[in-house]
């Protein structure tokens, strides 16, 4: 990834204040592509003007959707009544993990799909043969070579899906194949995070039967012509509430976090009151201060309601300077933990043991030119620099754009001395 801007930070100022958090990013780029499904034009609101929505735009506007988008004010219009191609170019699946999205609900809405096979975060394999698995048990064709996974259908018929491991993409992608499929589909070992749930209820707002969303049971009954009736607003976003809460505990400040669903936060919100901090709900807020020491945890990441993996990293530099060796465990991807080669030159002390990092923490980090390697990486290095001594520089902050919001803009309103230079 070419390196175009970078973030600074002057490390050491108090988070103060209230902000209010963005849409979405993992639950807007499964339901921008289930806009697809709708025969009557689709209304999305509350969407975040950050990277992988843009390339959801531009992937329906190549296939031929009429796309009205305003960043600014976060709704997007979609007809996907002019589509008139099936195919998602290489450009753009290599920018975004969800590109593998458009493989269900293009199978659903035209019978056949062509999508190379997704990109996203360097994190780990990723591979998506449960996608595919599922895509088989509706009756679909499904041929992966050189790169690209082609699909077709003769129409798809309900059927059961046994996941072999939690995914959240199979999930999606199955619910968005079986939105339409004649008969009812059971997903069984379904995932269970929010964004599962918020796509169900687009999807039923469309006039689909989803039940079980939320739950390791999903039961779709596929009806073949959905529309969309009303505009759907995507829930906010879990991992941009998380990181927010992370950087309150990291600066020992008093940061109130507007527009959030605090019982999508209950890991996180457990593990900081472990390390000592405060951290009071209200119904669409929360409340985190800290003042004293924080005392070292252990977590190991799970799938939802477990510890997200998503918030690994961010967290792992707030035990930087807990008081205490931490143990953080990353049972969901193999290879999460490149972040901690930066921290430590910012004088992080850690072990790592394949899936284990043992962070022992000191009593302050200094300030260092480091790199992001991925989207929460990119989170975990701003946590760091907001802690940290002097002033540390970020590069690659194009992954950081690709999940966060206006990040530096929400962190500058709480106090954070934060800016961007291009190189
Ligand atoms: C989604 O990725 C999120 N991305 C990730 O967020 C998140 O970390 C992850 O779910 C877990 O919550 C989006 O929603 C766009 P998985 P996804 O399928 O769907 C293995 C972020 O930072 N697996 O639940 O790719 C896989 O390799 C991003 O916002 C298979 O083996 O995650 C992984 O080890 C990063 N075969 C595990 O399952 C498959 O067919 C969980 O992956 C699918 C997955």
């Amino acid at each position: 990834m070419a390196q175009e801007e970078r973030m600074l930070i002057t490390g050491g100022q108090r988070l103060e204040g209230t902000v209010r958090v963005s849409g979405g990013k993992n639950t807007s780029v499964a339901i921008i592509p289930a806009t697809i499904l709708s025969q009557t034009p689709c209304v999305i609101e509350n969407l975040p003007d950050i990277e992988d929505v843009h390339v959801s735009v531009e992937t329906l506007r190549h296939l031929g959707a009429r796309v009205n988008w305003d960043p600014a004010l976060g709704t997007m219009e979609v007809d996907a009544s002019s589509i008139c191609r099936t195919d998602v170019p290489l450009e753009l699946c290599r920018r975004m993990r969800a590109s593998s999205y458009y493989i269900g609900a293009l199978l659903a809405r035209f019978g056949q799909a062509q999508v190379p096979l997704p990109g996203g975060c360097d994190i780990g394999r990723r591979p998506i043969d449960q996608h595919i698995k599922g895509m088989r048990a509706l009756g679909a064709r499904v041929e992966t070579a050189h790169g690209l996974v082609t699909a077709t259908a003769d129409g798809l018929t309900g059927g059961d899906v046994f996941m072999d491991m939690v995914t959240v993409g199979g999930t999606i992608n199955v619910m968005l194949a079986a939105a339409c499929a004649q008969g009812t589909t059971t997903i069984y070992n379904a995932a269970k995070e929010p964004h599962i749930v918020d796509l169900a209820n687009f999807l039923n707002s469309m006039g689909c039967r989803v039940k079980g969303a939320g739950t390791d049971v999903i039961r779709v009954r596929g009806v073949q012509k959905l529309a969309s009736r009303r505009p759907y607003a995507v829930i906010p976003d879990q991992i941009e509430t998380g990181t927010l809460m992370i950087a309150a505990a990291a600066t020992h400040g008093d940061v109130t976090i507007c527009g959030c669903i605090p019982t999508h936060m209950e890991a996180l919100t457990a593990k900081l009151l472990e390390m000592g901090a405060k951290v009071d709900e209200r119904d669409d807020a929360i409340r985190v201060r800290s003042i004293g020491a924080h005392r070292a945890v252990t977590f190991k990441t799970q799938v939802y309601p477990g510890f997200p993996t998503d918030l690994q990293q961010p967290m792992s530099a707030l035990l930087c300077t807990a008081t205490g060796t931490s143990t953080v465990v990353e049972n969901i991807f193999e290879s999460r933990f490149r972040h901690l080669a930066e921290m430590e030159r910012m004088g992080a002390r850690v072990r790592i043991f394949e899936q284990t990092a043992v962070i022992e923490g000191v009593p302050q980090l200094h300030a260092a030119a480091v790199e992001a390697t991925d989207l929460r990486a990119g989170a975990a290095l701003v946590i760091a620099g907001l802690m940290a001594q002097g002033t540390t520089e970020i590069s690659n902050t194009c992954f950081i754009d690709r999940g966060y919001e206006h990040l530096e803009k929400k962190l500058s309103s709480l106090g954070a001395v934060i800016w961007r230079a291009q190189e």
